[in-house]
């Protein structure tokens, strides 16, 4: 069975890519992944706040006036609550192509463009094949619109694409209102792919301490259909973009259906850490039995076959879809 596919301008042995995640930490776990099937792996992120301190501790250093910035400050994560510091990142990224033959994909994590650029650069030159950006931001202030929120992340992506020359990839929140435009602006500022979705994490409340607690769960696979929607939506808008789903593939059905509806990659990360880095083998094989069983000779010839690309008016087909579903509750399944 042919599972090949490209992704962000890399000819993949099958669409399982390891999604950010601290599976890149650990060599033996990378080399696992990739015996597995693994078809590449992206890096955890560097996160704009681990650059930022890094700044501000040398100029602190350089001033000698450490407390003049330490309330700004005080939000940012401790540098030991990063796995890697920016240096040791690269270094990692370097330590896995000499140890595997898969591509490794950089990641930043940030919301201005402002001090990341070098360390894309540095990504790039450590040997990663392509850059994911993952814009994490809760958009709270009243006084900001849609639009800026938009434009701070067309801005950061223009900004990288100059600074570099491999693809880049867009990691986005579900929460943009009016992605397909969105997507469309993006494709135009030089992403070469969307990645789709973060999820963010789901703050708790401690009743007693009064705190708030982040908390972080493993996702399921009810988390995939908010993915397949908007992956049929904007691949078959989108054919110069190249699509990756993340959150809640688990198994090979999973895969398919983001397969199907346009994805060119599929990325996993909660499954692998719950069941280990052999589910990938048996998902890899099940994808390829499967395809077999629907009569596909191949990936390629399967990828995209339920998007939206025929649909002439996607809005129309959710509301006759919202419509039939509130009307057919009572029916069994
Ligand atoms: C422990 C852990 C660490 C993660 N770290 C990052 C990260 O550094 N950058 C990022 O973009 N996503 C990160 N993610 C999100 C994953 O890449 C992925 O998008 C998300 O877990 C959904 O995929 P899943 O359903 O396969 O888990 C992390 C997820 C987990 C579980």
């Amino acid at each position: 069975m042919d599972l090949s596919t490209t992704y962000l301008g890399l000819r993949l042995p099958n669409p399982l890519v390891i999604g950010a995640s601290p599976l890149c930490d650990d060599l033996d776990m990378v080399r696992r992944l990739e015996d597995a099937g693994a078809a590449a792996i992206v890096m955890h992120s560097v996160f704009e706040e681990q650059l930022t301190r890094e700044r501000e501790h040398t100029a602190a250093a350089l001033a000698a006036h450490v407390d003049a910035f330490a309330e700004a400050s005080s939000f940012l994560p401790r540098p030991a609550e990063f796995h890697l510091a920016p240096d040791e990142y690269l270094e990692q990224i370097r330590r896995i192509r000499a140890a595997v033959a898969m591509p490794v994909i950089g990641s930043l994590n940030g919301v201005t463009a402002a001090g990341w650029l070098d360390h894309a650069k540095r990504i790039q030159d450590a040997g990663a094949s392509a850059l994911e950006l993952n814009v994490y931001y809760v958009a709270s202030d009243p006084g900001e619109d849609a639009a800026q929120v938009e434009r701070r992340t067309l801005d950061i992506v223009r900004s990288v694409k100059r600074a570099v020359a491999i693809p880049i990839a867009v990691k986005l929140s579900p929460s943009f209102s009016a992605l397909s435009h969105f997507a469309r602006e993006l494709e135009a500022a030089g992403a070469d792919g969307l990645v789709l979705f973060n999820r963010f994490y789901q703050p708790d409340i401690d009743i007693a301490a009064l705190e708030i607690r982040p908390v972080h769960h493993a996702s399921d696979p009810s988390e995939l259909p908010l993915r397949l929607r908007w992956l049929a939506i904007l691949s078959g808008q989108r054919a110069r973009l190249d699509f990756a789903a993340t959150g809640g593939v688990h198994d090979a059905h999973d895969v398919i259906k983001a397969v199907m509806a346009g994805a060119h990659a599929v990325q996993l990360v909660s499954a692998l850490l719950v069941h280990g880095p052999q589910h990938l083998r048996t998902v890899h094989d099940n994808v390829a039995r499967t395809l077999d069983e629907l009569g596909y000779a191949s990936v390629a010839e399967m990828r995209g076959c339920m998007n939206l690309a025929r649909c002439p008016d996607a809005s129309a087909l959710e509301r006759a879809n919202y419509v039939r579903v509130l009307h057919s509750w009572r029916d069994k399944p």
